[in-house]
């Protein structure tokens, strides 16, 4: 690994999972633990860079020299990425932002009501990462996709679709809440394999590659 690749750059990080109040009891959330996130956080400062992370619930220590902001909501979440990106070269969405939120959150703790069910109103949360590629200055973007099967077809999909230059492909069995991933860079140049390896790892690889493409 080569040190202080990423010197003078300000990277801008999302990582772990949103939470989108149904009642001040309840919820509804994606299964993140923020490992990945962080792991990258860490990597981006030990390249030398000024890392600010805008974390969702984990459980998960603040690495060394990082600047974190922590957040609940997918709303919270895209306001302190827009307060904070236009001083970034390079954004990282890494966080598994609900794609969904109650259309209202209830101020009491709901009751049963009796009967068969209950419908919550969802209403769609913006794409972070989608907007701040299009923003008329972006940063350099790299995106994340999570997916269960067909990693290269929707990856490369989603590369094209968000607009980011490299996309970090990962199925969720290799990754989701260990210490170890596997995943692929998908580029304009083509596809990168990672070795599997510790997140801590796979992160210095992956802040190595993006290195690599600011230079
Ligand atoms: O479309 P999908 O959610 O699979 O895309 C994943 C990528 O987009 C990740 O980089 C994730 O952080 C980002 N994203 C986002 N805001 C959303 C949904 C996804 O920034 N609302």
């Amino acid at each position: 690994f080569t040190p202080k690749r990423l010197a003078g750059k300000r990277v801008l990080i999302t990582a772990g999972p949103t939470f989108e109040p149904i009642d001040p009891v309840r919820g509804i959330t994606n299964i993140s633990s923020g490992k990945m996130g962080f792991a990258l956080a860490r990597a981006c400062a030990d390249a030398g860079a000024e890392a600010t992370l805008v974390a969702g619930p984990v459980a998960q220590a603040t690495p060394r020299g990082v600047t974190r902001i922590d957040v609940q909501t997918a709303l919270q979440m895209r306001d302190a990425v827009m307060r904070n990106v236009l001083a970034a070269n390079v954004f990282i969405g890494v966080a598994a932002v609900a794609d969904y939120r109650p259309a209202t959150a209830a101020d009491h703790k709901m009751k049963k009501a009796g009967g068969d069910g209950l419908t919550i109103e969802l209403v769609q949360n913006p794409d972070i990462l989608a907007e701040v590629a299009s923003l008329p200055n972006p940063p350099f973007c790299v995106g994340f996709a999570a997916e269960s099967q067909n990693l290269d077809e929707y990856a490369a999909t989603k590369r094209a679709k968000k607009r980011v230059p490299l996309l970090v492909g990962n199925l969720v069995q290799d990754g989701m809440g260990g210490d170890d991933n596997r995943v692929v860079l998908f580029d304009d140049s083509g596809r990168h394999e990672v070795p599997h390896g510790p997140k801590d790892a796979v992160a210095e690889a992956i802040v190595e590659h993006l290195a690599g493409m600011l230079a």
